[in-house]
């Protein structure tokens, strides 16, 4: 496994496993698996209705608390710098866990300013190991760093071949931000599988479609946390090292940013 080092010194895995929209016992069974595949960092939020389900599979792995790097996120209903305080201390309940690694406010509310200051607070109390940001676009990431104590040390944001964002993670790295990607595959909105130019490098270094995708990401800093139920595809998703992307085919590859969302849910 390879890690990035957020700006205050914590390792946090280069890859990791998404967990939306895995309910129930299939949740607890599928991140069980995904740890003992040999994925550290698993990506759920209070949004997901699966917190309970994560702790579960995170106990069932048999892997120590420790060597595993969790991360959730505060939604709407956590709005404000009181409820977010009451929120750290749900999730923490609902993940069985004595800390969080990495807590996210989940997308720009309002409120977003006074969630992550009540973020800067359980972090300053050893509760979280980590605290961050997702669906910031640089507007009001800027508004963020000019009123907060903790620079955020991640934004986790829509990422993939066709949007990938790059001129905004090097802005973010440059402010002490990691860029994490969600929906690397598209989520579906995308016959990214069948994609010709992904394909062809594919088949150069004999890997699958799905490792290049990743690894274009990964490649350029960029966190990835693909969710896949498959067995097969979870150990093929994290085989992602060992091998490095030439500049012929990140370039081929840089022509399919066509520098819009595929989901539209935030301005740029
Ligand atoms: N912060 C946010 O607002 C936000 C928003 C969206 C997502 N997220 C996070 O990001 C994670 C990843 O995004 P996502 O789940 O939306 O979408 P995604 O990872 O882009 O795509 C998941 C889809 O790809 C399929 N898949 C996975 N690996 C594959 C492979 N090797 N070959 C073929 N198909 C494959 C999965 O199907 P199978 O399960 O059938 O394999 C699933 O249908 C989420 O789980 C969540 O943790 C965060």
């Amino acid at each position: 496994m390879e890690f990035v080092k957020l700006n205050n010194g914590v390792k946090m895995p280069a890859i990791g496993y998404g967990t939306w929209d895995l309910r129930g016992q299939e949740c607890v069974n599928c991140v069980s698996k995904a740890i003992q595949t040999g994925y550290r960092l698993i990506d759920t939020a209070v949004m997901y209705d699966n917190e309970r389900e994560v702790g579960k599979g995170m106990k069932k792995s048999g892997i120590s608390r420790e060597e595993i790097f969790l991360t959730t996120k505060l939604d709407h209903r956590y709005a404000s710098y009181e409820k977010a305080k009451k929120g750290i201390d749900e999730c923490l309940k609902n993940l069985q866990a004595d800390y969080i690694d990495l807590l996210l406010v989940h997308e720009p509310y309002a409120e977003y300013i006074s969630m992550y200051q009540a973020l800067e607070e359980a972090y300053a109390q050893g509760k979280i190991r980590a605290i961050g940001i997702s669906n910031i676009n640089r507007r009001l990431y800027d508004q963020l760093l000019s009123v907060c104590k903790v620079v955020p040390m991640v934004n986790q944001v829509e990422s993939h071949v066709y949007y990938p964002q790059l001129s905004y993670q090097k802005y973010l790295q440059e402010k002490g931000t990691v860029m994490e990607s969600w929906a690397p595959f598209t989520e579906g909105r995308r016959r990214i599988f069948a994609e010709p130019v992904l394909m062809e490098i594919a088949q150069k270094y004999q890997k699958t479609v799905g490792q290049i995708a990743l690894k274009y990401l990964s490649q350029n800093g960029i966190i990835v946390i693909p969710k896949t139920a498959k067995e097969e595809r979870m150990k093929e998703n994290i085989s992602l090292f060992g091998f490095s992307l030439d500049e012929s085919d990140l370039h081929q590859i840089r022509k399919l940013d066509e520098g819009k969302s595929l989901f539209g849910w935030y301005e740029p």
